[in-house]
């Protein structure tokens, strides 16, 4: 039995959608059941809150393997911590955890080598999946202002970023749940080019038949505009903290960990475009 925990996430719900392709059996963890209603059928579900041991215990009852996923909030490193006390205890075999690329150079990276160093110690076999930025930030940051003012914003400069594609993060994290030989290994995961926001504005751009432009802010007027959009101080430091490592070109390596894993190449920017344009739609701006 394999357990996806952040089930109703941006990633877990990819895992879930194509681990269900294979013969696994899969059981999956939501916080709240009105998000479960919604998991692929043939999936056993479980409503499971890394803050409650109990119900930990009674999703890991029977499972070999664990998919972790922490949310992108402060208390990522405390909940994977208790999260992988119960997986010890319970006795698996081998947890698979959704890291980030970038070691300690950002903060949200940081907090995943803090988790990954805790893993390390508990001794249970781990995989470590550390990917780049996402394509699909595209679609859940920037998109309400690329549908209504053509434009997006950010405070990288020129920095490159070689972002994947959240379908094939899912699809190696299944290759790792459901084949041996991954144990103690750490795969990082790019995309195949690095680009910046005036190259990704001019994939959009065409694709969309339509100008969309990169507007490149000073961090403290980013970060003000997220606090504005309701985002949490946290969050929006956090945030411009990465903004800093992609201006300073430290999310512009590419690896070939993709390719070796699912014998394909990743998907391109050019093809998460094509494939996600009804996300990029025109809208008329709100009147406030
Ligand atoms: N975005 C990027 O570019 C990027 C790049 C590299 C790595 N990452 C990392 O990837 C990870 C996942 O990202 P994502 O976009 O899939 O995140 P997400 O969409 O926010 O998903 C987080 C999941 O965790 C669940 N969760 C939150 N608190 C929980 C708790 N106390 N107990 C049990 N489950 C809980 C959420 O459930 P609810 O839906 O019920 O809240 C949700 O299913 C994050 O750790 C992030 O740091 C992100």
């Amino acid at each position: 039995m394999i357990l996806i925990t952040g089930a109703s996430g941006n990633v877990g719900k990819e895992v879930l959608k194509q681990i269900v392709r294979t013969p696994a059996q899969v059981r999956a963890a939501f916080q709240s059941p009105s998000k479960a209603a919604g998991a692929p059928s043939g999936v056993e579900i479980v409503i499971m809150d890394f803050n409650r041991p109990e119900t930990l215990r009674s999703a890991l009852k029977g499972v070999e393997r664990v998919f972790l996923v922490g949310p992108p909030t402060p208390d990522l490193p405390a909940l994977e911590r208790k999260a992988v006390d119960e997986i010890k205890q319970c006795g698996v075999g081998h947890v698979v955890k959704l890291s980030a690329m970038g070691g300690r150079a950002a903060t949200f990276p940081r907090q995943h080598a803090d988790s990954e160093d805790y893993i390390k110690s508990s001794g249970v076999a781990y995989t470590f999946l550390r990917p780049n930025g996402f394509m699909q930030n595209m679609v859940n940051y920037n998109a309400p202002t690329i549908n209504t003012q053509n434009a997006f914003y950010g405070c990288q400069g020129e920095g490159k970023v070689s972002h994947i594609d959240i379908r094939d993060i899912a699809a190696v994290a299944v290759k790792t749940l459901t084949e041996d030989g991954h144990e103690g290994k750490t795969h990082t995961l790019t995309g195949p080019a690095a680009l910046s926001n005036a190259q990704i504005a001019q994939i959009l751009s065409d694709d969309l038949a339509r100008e969309i432009n990169y507007v490149d802010l000073p961090p403290e007027q980013l970060k003000q505009a997220m606090l504005a959009a309701g985002m949490p101080e946290w969050g929006a430091d956090a945030l411009c903290d990465l903004q800093r490592l992609y201006r300073e070109g430290g999310a512009s390596a590419m690896t070939s960990d993709v390719e070796q894993i699912l014998r394909r190449k990743p998907t391109s920017f050019e093809q998460f475009s094509r494939d996600y344009r009804q996300a990029f739609q025109p809208q008329e701006r709100a009147v406030s």
